[in-house]
């Protein structure tokens, strides 16, 4: 009894010297974490988990007026752990409400990432009341067959929900595509109807290369190809691909875009998303001849140029109507994702965006743009007018003003002397701070967060300057930036060059800047907004 008494007394005193360290805006309720979206580093209006561990973004489908997003997902702790799928949607892919787990570990395995589809025409049967099910594929991993070094404990599964995804229940005939070849990476399944072919299209990553498989009813799956050996960076393992159709803007045509994340080997370093061009015959996948030369052994065509923008896909099921290729990634990157100083929750996603592919001088690319739905949230519009800017333009000198929740559009003329380096500065009384600009020596867009607050955690998070070279020939340099708390995403002249960065300042950042090293840089025009909270 005596020892019980004991017990329970360290018990006890544990959980309140851990309730003292848990942030002090997270309310405590009978032990259980309350997230209040107000924490210190917390996302505003990013999607964020109320609490615990997070990272890729799972099963995106849209289905009557709502975009489902799952997440992988611990629920017992704020770094990886056995994974789940969390579960939220959204009707403005902007406000989004939290929904229960949606996938449990089970005998076969942890549940790690893939995609969900609307079964429209009922091809797996698993419908009821002549409503389409929706089907989520998703790859077990199997615990106890690593632990034996067994090398085929990934494969891929199916699990179906009749109630928009609020329910779901696993295949009885689980797995459906069996590891035979013993590959040890062998996962991230991402399932597309393709209309040509009349079959279901699954693309999934093992190791160094894709593997692509088809089936009439999702159930039944048969091999057809492999490609990715031979081209691209292979600098990490290949995870999280999705191969998708999408029209050339402003002409008929039609491509096929594969996205192909892997880690590490990404342009500034640790996770990073490539992505190849070129056709898809039903069943093999081949380069656009044109953009072969980009993406030789060694080289890749990136989507993003920033370090925190991993493992995103695109959702599944957009109304034909609407024609978008939206695509959310895991704003985080395995190099630090589990000691980035957040207390309640870890990681966020970054904002939704529209993938766009145009022709360009340099051949086909994949533009990407934050979805106009985020315009909602604009308050407190502020126009700057034309001016030439010598050393720095204050924009926050204004009431109620706040410089870690904006959006800002700036256009700039290019540079004419060669030296001049210019850009946007985030920073605090403490004098820490964040920079993102241009340098037209080279030519290169550039993300700074060396000084951007706590950098402790980890020395590969801010051991150098990100850089980002400039496609557009444009005489108009285009900064779209999004600040929120804790991140910088920076779509440049039309979302041609992408930057998503995390950053840590120890305090807010309280000020916001424009500014120039060398030389006198023009703003042709700029508008600022301050963006609401999402989670109010
Ligand atoms: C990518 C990834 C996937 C895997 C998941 C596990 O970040 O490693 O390949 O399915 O995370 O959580």
């Amino acid at each position: 009894m005596n020892n019980l008494l004991t017990i329970l007394t360290i018990i006890c005193l544990g959980s309140l010297v851990y309730c003292c360290q848990e942030s002090t805006s997270a309310l405590q309720t009978n032990g259980v974490t309350m997230a209040t979206y107000d924490e210190p580093n917390r996302p505003q209006f990013h999607f964020s988990p109320k609490e615990k561990w997070m990272n890729d973004p799972n099963g995106m489908f849209y289905y009557e007026g709502e975009y489902h997003l799952f997440y992988q997902y611990y629920p017992d702790s704020t770094v990886w752990g056995p994974m789940h799928w969390g579960h939220t949607v959204s009707k403005d892919l902007t406000h989004w409400e939290h929904l229960p787990i949606a996938l449990y570990p089970d005998s076969l395995g942890l549940i790690f990432s893939g995609s969900a589809v609307v079964d429209w025409k009922n091809t797996s049967g698993f419908g009821q009341n002549g409503q389409p099910p929706i089907i989520a594929i998703f790859t077990h991993h199997n615990m106890a067959g690593e632990k034996a070094r067994r090398n085929d404990f990934q494969y891929q599964s199916i699990a179906y929900s009749n109630d928009k995804g609020r329910t779901w229940t696993k295949y009885e005939g689980n797995p459906v595509v069996p590891n035979t070849e013993n590959i040890r990476d062998f996962r991230d399944p991402k399932v597309i109807w393709d209309e040509a072919s009349e079959q279901w299209i699954m693309v999934f990553a093992a190791f160094d290369h894709v593997k692509l498989w088809g089936s009439e009813d999702l159930k039944n799956w048969q091999f057809l190809s492999d490609w990715g050996k031979d081209y691209g960076v292979h600098d990490g393992v290949w995870e999280c691909p999705d191969l998708f159709p999408i029209t050339v803007e402003g002409t008929g045509e039609k491509k096929w875009v594969l996205l192909q994340s892997l880690n590490p080997g990404g342009p500034n370093g640790g996770s990073g998303t490539q992505y190849f061009v070129g056709n898809f015959d039903g069943k093999k996948f081949t380069l656009d001849p044109d953009f072969e030369p980009f993406v030789k052994k060694g080289n890749a065509v990136w989507l993003d140029f920033g370090r925190d923008n991993y493992a995103g896909v695109t959702w599944s099921d957009v109304p034909k109507e609407d024609g978008r290729r939206l695509f959310i990634g895991w704003m985080s990157n395995w190099d630090y994702a589990t000691i980035v100083p957040t207390e309640a929750w870890r990681s966020a996603m970054t904002l939704p965006r529209s993938l766009v592919l145009k022709k360009t001088d340099q051949g086909y690319r994949i533009f990407s743009e934050p979805v106009q739905e985020l315009e909602t949230l604009r308050a407190g519009a502020k126009k700057i007018n034309a001016t030439e800017i010598v050393g720095t333009l204050d924009l926050t000198q204004q009431p109620g003003f706040s410089s870690s929740q904006l959006e800002l559009v700036l256009d700039f003329q290019l540079p004419e002397n060669a030296t001049t380096d210019f850009g946007v500065e985030l920073s605090n009384e403490k004098g820490e701070r964040y920079r993102i600009g241009y340098d037209a020596a080279t030519n290169l867009f550039y993300s700074d967060r060396t000084q951007s607050g706590d950098l402790a955690f980890s020395e590969k998070f801010a051991s150098k300057v990100h850089t980002a070279p400039r496609l557009s020939k444009d005489k108009t340099v285009r900064f779209h930036l999004f600040f929120d708390v804790a991140s910088a995403e920076f779509f440049a002249d039309g979302g041609s060059t992408v930057i998503t960065d995390i950053f840590f300042p120890s305090e807010y950042f309280s000020s916001v800047k424009i500014y120039t090293d060398n030389n006198t840089v023009k703003l042709l025009n700029g508008q600022v907004w301050t963006l609401n909270s999402i989670w109010n």
